[in-house]
C-alpha cells in the first residue's frame, strides 16, 4: 500500500526530541524521504538513524531555525540527497524558562535576552524556513513541477490566553502568518499551514518524557482536555503529515487545533 506522503521530500526541524522526532518517523513510515534539522546535531543524528533502523531513507543535519544562512543550507542538503523538496515542517519551537518551583514566568518577571530568543526561535524561524521553502518550490516550477508544502507547528497557546504571554504571543504570530502567507502563495499551488496542539510530555519547558512521575504528568496533563488525554507527540506528527500529504490538498491558511477538544470549550458544570 502507498504511504500517504509516498516519495515526498520533506523537511522537519525541531528534529531531536518530541514532535519533530515522532515526525521524521511517521512521516518515512508513510513513504516520506525526511531530513531531520535540528539545533542539537547529535539528537538529530539520533532521530535519522531511528528512521533508517526502521527501514526508512532519512539524513541529519545541524541546523538553527533563527539563523536564515543556517535554514538555507538545511534546504540545501535536502535538494543534494534528494533532488527536490515537496514540505517544510517548521516544528523547532521553544519557550520562556519556568521559575523554578513556581512554574510559568509572568511578563514582569521575563528578561529582554529570554523574550527576543524564543521570538527568533518561534517566529523568526518559522519566518526564515517559509522564504527558504519557497524559494525552492518557485525553482521547481520553474523547472517543471510546481506546488509545495509549508506546515508550522504553532499551539493552543496562539489560539488562546493559554501558556504564557510571550510564548502564546509567538504562537499567535505563527497562527497569523499561516493565514496571510496561505493567501500571498496561493496561486503558485503552495500550501500553508499549522498544527495547534495542546499539552505533551517531551522536552519543552524542561519537562522530562523518561520522569518517573510520567504516569501522574500524563494523567493531569489530560484532565485539561475534554477528551481526558494528554497529546501524544505523534497526534501532532499525525495532523502535520496529514496537512503535507495530497489528501489536503485543498486545504490552506488552516490552524488545526491537535488538543483533545481544548479549545472548543467546557461542558456547562463541568
Ligand atoms: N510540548 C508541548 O506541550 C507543546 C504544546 C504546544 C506546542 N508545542 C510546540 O511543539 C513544537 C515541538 O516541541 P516539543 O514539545 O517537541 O519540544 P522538545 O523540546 O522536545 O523539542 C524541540 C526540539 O527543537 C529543537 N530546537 C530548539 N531550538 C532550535 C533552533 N533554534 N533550531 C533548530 N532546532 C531547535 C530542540 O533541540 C529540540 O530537539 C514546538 O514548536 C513547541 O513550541 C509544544
Amino acid at each position: 500500500m502507498e504511504g500517504l506522503v509516498q516519495g515526498k521530500v520533506a523537511l522537519i526541524t525541531g528534529a531531536g526530541s518530541g514532535v519533530g522526532r515522532a515526525a521524521c518517523l511517521l512521516f518515512s513510515e508513510h513513504g516520506a524521504k525526511v531530513i531531520a534539522a535540528d539545533i542539537n546535531g547529535d539528537n538529530a543524528e539520533e532521530t535519522a538513524a531511528m528512521v533508517r533502523d526502521a527501514g526508512g531513507e532519512c539524513v541529519a543535519v545541524t541546523c538553527n531555525v533563527a539563523d536564515p544562512a543556517s535554514v538555507d543550507a538545511a534546504v540545501a542538503k535536502a535538494v543534494d540527497t534528494f533532488g527536490r523538496l515537496d514540505a517544510i515542517y517548521n516544528n523547532a519551537g521553544i519557550t520562556v524558562s519556568p521559575v523554578p518551583g513556581k512554574g510559568l514566568r509572568s511578563l514582569v518577571e521575563c528578561e529582554p535576552d529570554e523574550m527576543k530568543r524564543v521570538e527568533d526561535v518561534n517566529i523568526n524561524g518559522v519566518i526564515y524556513g517559509s522564504q527558504a521553502a519557497i524559494r525552492q518550490f518557485e525553482k521547481q516550477a520553474s523547472e517543471g513541477k510546481g506546488g509545495g508544502s509549508i506546515v508550522s507547528t504553532a499551539s493552543v497557546s496562539g489560539l488562546t490566553g493559554y501558556g504564557g504571554v510571550i510564548y502564546g504571543t509567538t504562537k499567535g504570530a505563527v497562527v497569523q502568518l499561516t493565514r496571510a502567507l496561505a493567501i500571498e502563495v496561493a496561486d503558485k499551488g503552495i500550501r500553508v499551514n499549522a498544527v495547534c496542539p495542546a499539552g505533551m510530555l517531551t522536552h519543552y519547558a524542561g519537562m522530562d518524557p523518561e520522569s518517573e512521575h510520567r504516569d501522574m504528568i500524563l494523567q493531569s496533563m489530560g484532565k485539561a482536555h475534554p477528551l481526558g488525554r494528554a497529546i501524544d507527540p505523534r497526534d501532532t506528527a499525525a495532523a502535520a503529515m496529514f496537512l503535507c500529504s495530497d489528501l489536503a490538498s485543498n486545504i490552506t491558511g488552516v490552524n488545526l487545533p491537535v488538543d483533545g477538544g481544548f479549545t472548543a470549550g467546557r461542558k456547562v458544570g463541568g
